[in-house]
């Protein structure tokens, strides 16, 4: 009974887990679900050190900010966030789904920067979405004529004409595209581990090499959302006219924010959770592979398949968030497990997907995405990413039975959340022979339940490679 994975027939064995050994299994073929048992396993160690004797310690060394942040200033909760989103009148009909799906009305602060006032069409103004704001002219800057890309300049601005909202209490301006998706509550959690009374330029590169090159390993993308501590934008506020007069040529507005923020001495913080998604494709092997670290955004929604393969791009999204409502902060946080017994691995990005793999593979290999995506630029050459990968295959021992998020199911009574996903579609392989054939194709859906009390635990001796 070593084993805390195991798999249980609903009906038989309710509660009780017990291992199930190749026969009883084989019995099973008739039944049509499985349920998976998972203790709930929540790394927030880096390392991949799974003492337990060090897993408080950790747990604590994971937060040193918060520890050594000044306890007498409140946290930072939601109302200290604003929001800038950009837009355009021409893209607005088919991004403002994006924007709902995560915007709460008043309860959210901030603005969708447009080029142009609403059309009737869109009037009256929902509210279910930001309030809009008008970008200024740009024509009128002295130096316009010498500006390559006047619609950037108008996007670099938003930053001046965000901070003349004059809102109170800001900590934090979070400029995003109108193509985002945010986890506000991950925000909060994350910018909480900083002080915003200084200068602080958090955000994230490109995935794709090439893009960095082009522009800077060290700029942040703004679709992939970037956030800049108040006393910053009230500096730059000063400044991001000069820089635009001095920049003139650049191509871009996230270029001309980092040579303005580059001259004034701050550099970019990385943040793992953000993502800007120049990608094409599917982007599930990247999804099923997310950072140990808060799922903070993504972008491009557009550019990507939708990402759950039986729906379209905004139910997509809106399924999703579903799971970020129960438990944002477990949103896409994979979980890697074994079941010895029958050679089997599970990785489990929560809220999104779940693969069983027939084979026992390291956590080294499953934590590396799959390369189930394409490069942002069509005539790209390797290497394309700037994170390992690995290539999706044919061989039964390689690749994974796919299951998407389904639902997930509050049960108040032992505080348990039942997170069902459902297989996407028939593996349409042979069972991988040389793990002994145990094939995983009869299993439909895959159920996790975040049981009472367990909340951390190491790794059992069964379930580490050596
Ligand atoms: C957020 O913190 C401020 C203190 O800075 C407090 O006044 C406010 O009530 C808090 N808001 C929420 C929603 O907790
Ligand atoms: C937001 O608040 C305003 C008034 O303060 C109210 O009229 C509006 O219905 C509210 N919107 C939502 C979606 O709750
Ligand atoms: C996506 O699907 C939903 C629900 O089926 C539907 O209401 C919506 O119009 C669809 N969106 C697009 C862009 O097709
Ligand atoms: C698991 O796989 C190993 C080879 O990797 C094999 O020797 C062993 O028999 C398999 N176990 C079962 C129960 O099939
Ligand atoms: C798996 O099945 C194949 C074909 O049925 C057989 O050749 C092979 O020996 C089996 N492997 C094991 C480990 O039982
Ligand atoms: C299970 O998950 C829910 C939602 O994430 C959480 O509220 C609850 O405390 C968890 N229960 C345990 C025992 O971890």
């Amino acid at each position: 009974m070593g084993s805390p994975l195991s798999l249980i027939s609903t009906t038989a064995q309710q509660k009780q887990a017990i291992p199930l050994s190749f026969g009883a299994l084989i019995k099973s073929l008739t039944i049509s679900s499985l349920t998976l048992i998972l203790f709930y396993i929540w790394f927030l160690d880096k390392s991949n050190n799974y003492q337990p004797s060090n897993l408080l310690e950790t747990i604590k060394q994971s937060f040193p900010a918060a520890a050594t942040f000044p306890l007498s200033r409140p946290p930072t909760n939601l109302s200290h966030i604003v929001v800038g989103m950009l837009g355009s009148i021409n893209t607005l009909k088919q991004k403002q789904a994006y924007i709902e799906a995560w915007w709460r009305p008043n309860v959210t602060r901030g603005y969708l920067f447009l080029d142009k006032a609403p059309t009737t069409e869109f009037l009256p103004w929902p509210s279910s979405s930001p309030p809009f704001r008008v970008n200024e002219d740009v024509t009128r800057l002295k130096v316009y004529p010498k500006i390559v890309n006047p619609v950037q300049v108008r996007i670099v601005r938003s930053i001046l004409e965000i901070h003349r909202e004059s809102d109170k209490d800001v900590r934090w301006y979070v400029m995003s595209d109108d193509d985002t998706i945010l986890v506000v509550d991950n925000l909060v959690e994350v910018l909480a581990k900083y002080d915003h009374t200084k200068y602080h330029y958090i955000g994230t590169s490109s995935e794709c090499i090439k893009s960095n090159i082009d522009f800077s390993f060290d700029m942040a993308y703004g679709g992939a959302g970037y956030i800049l501590s108040y006393p910053l934008v009230a500096a730059l506020s000063t400044k991001l006219d000069e820089c635009i007069e001095r920049y003139p040529y650049s191509w871009t507005s996230d270029f001309t924010l980092h040579e303005c923020l580059t001259d004034l001495g701050v550099t970019l913080t990385q943040e793992k959770g953000l993502h800007q998604i120049d990608l094409h494709g599917d982007i599930s092997g990247l999804l099923s592979a997310h950072p140990q670290s808060p799922f903070l955004s993504l972008h491009h929604l557009d550019a990507v398949d939708p990402i759950f393969p039986s729906m379209n791009r905004s139910e997509s999204i809106n399924h999703l968030m579903k799971a970020a409502k129960v438990d944002h902060s477990r949103l896409l946080q994979q979980t890697i497990c074994y079941h010895r017994p029958i050679n089997w691995s599970f990785s489990i990005s929560w809220g999104y997907s779940a693969h069983i793999y027939e084979n026992i593979f390291p956590r080294s290999t499953l934590r590396r995405p799959l390369q189930t995506f394409r490069p942002w630029k069509k005539n790209a050459r390797p290497p394309f990413y700037m994170f390992n990968t690995r290539w999706p295959s044919n061989d039964p021992c390689e690749a994974p039975h796919v299951f998407y998020f389904d639902s997930v199911d509050q049960r108040v009574e032992g505080y348990q959340t039942v997170t069902t996903y459902s297989r996407a579609a028939p593996r349409g392989l042979l069972p991988c022979s040389s793990s002994g054939n145990h094939s995983a194709d009869f299993i439909t859906k895959i159920q996790l339940i975040n049981t009472t009390q367990v909340i951390y635990r190491s790794c059992m001796e069964s379930e580490i490679i050596a």
